[in-house]
């Protein structure tokens, strides 16, 4: 596929995108974090802009520059995210969900700050599950609307991201192979593009925006 960006053919169009990692607070002073950059979905961002879309970006714990163009908005947890991408994308033509939101979450959040015990081992962390914002879009799926999802996968990377693209409802996962530097906090990214109904897209490594207009490609694809 070549750069469809063939002008604006997002033009009249409103997507959703999500970026960054969400935080889950331990404490008011701790959370559990994650080492996504933000540089993805702000590429998918700027891309969409270019091609014409109105772009809702929901980012959590970035630290970039707003796009110019974009509507942003800033959450912290997957909580909030939750909240933001269904508010935003509820009538969306697309949702594209390039945030590492935490699968878990401290079970009870402590008002006040842990503090060391003399001569004591620390109390352990009980995590809960966050809700699966990307299955959730994929249930309340509105007709023609289009939802994507990435997977950052290690081991057996393309099976695993088939079974991830089933269970999770979307119409097109891009897989990443992460491990050794690789992708997070890279300007550049390598990917393959599953499709619920269609040949995988390959995309080689390059700058992530690359990446972005292929995702944008397959999406207007789809939309028409
Ligand atoms: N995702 C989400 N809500 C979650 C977890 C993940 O919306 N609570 C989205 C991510 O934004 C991404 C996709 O789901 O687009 C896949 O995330 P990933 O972590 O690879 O999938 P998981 O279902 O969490 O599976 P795993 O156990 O491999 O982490
Ligand atoms: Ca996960």
């Amino acid at each position: 596929l070549a750069r469809g960006g063939a002008d604006e053919d997002l033009a009249g169009r409103h997507v959703v995108v999500s970026a960054g990692g969400t935080r889950e607070p331990i404490d008011p002073v701790r959370f559990i974090g994650n080492r996504s950059s933000g540089l993805q979905g702000y590429a998918l961002a700027r891309t969409a802009v270019a091609r014409g879309a109105r772009v809702t970006l929901v980012a959590a714990n970035v630290a970039l520059p707003d796009p110019a163009g974009a509507d942003v908005v800033r959450v912290g947890s997957a909580e909030e995210m939750r909240k933001a991408v269904l508010e935003a994308g509820g009538a969306a033509d697309a949702v594209v969900m390039a945030a590492a939101v935490a699968d878990f979450r401290p079970a009870g959040y402590r008002d006040s700050k842990i503090k060391k015990t003399p001569g004591a081992e620390p109390e352990p962390i009980r995590l809960t599950k966050n809700p699966d914002i990307l299955a959730e879009l994929g249930q309340r799926r509105q007709d023609g609307q289009v939802i994507v999802g990435f997977a950052a996968e290690t081991d057996d990377v393309l099976a695993n991201g088939r079974e991830k693209l089933a269970r999770k409802g979307c119409d097109l996962l891009v897989v990443n192979q992460v491990g050794d530097g690789l992708t997070f906090g890279q300007a550049d990214n390598a990917a393959t593009v599953l499709a619920v109904d269609g040949d995988p897209t390959v995309v080689p490594r390059g700058p992530k925006e690359a990446l972005a207009d292929v995702v944008w490609d397959l999406v207007a694809a789809r939309l028409e």
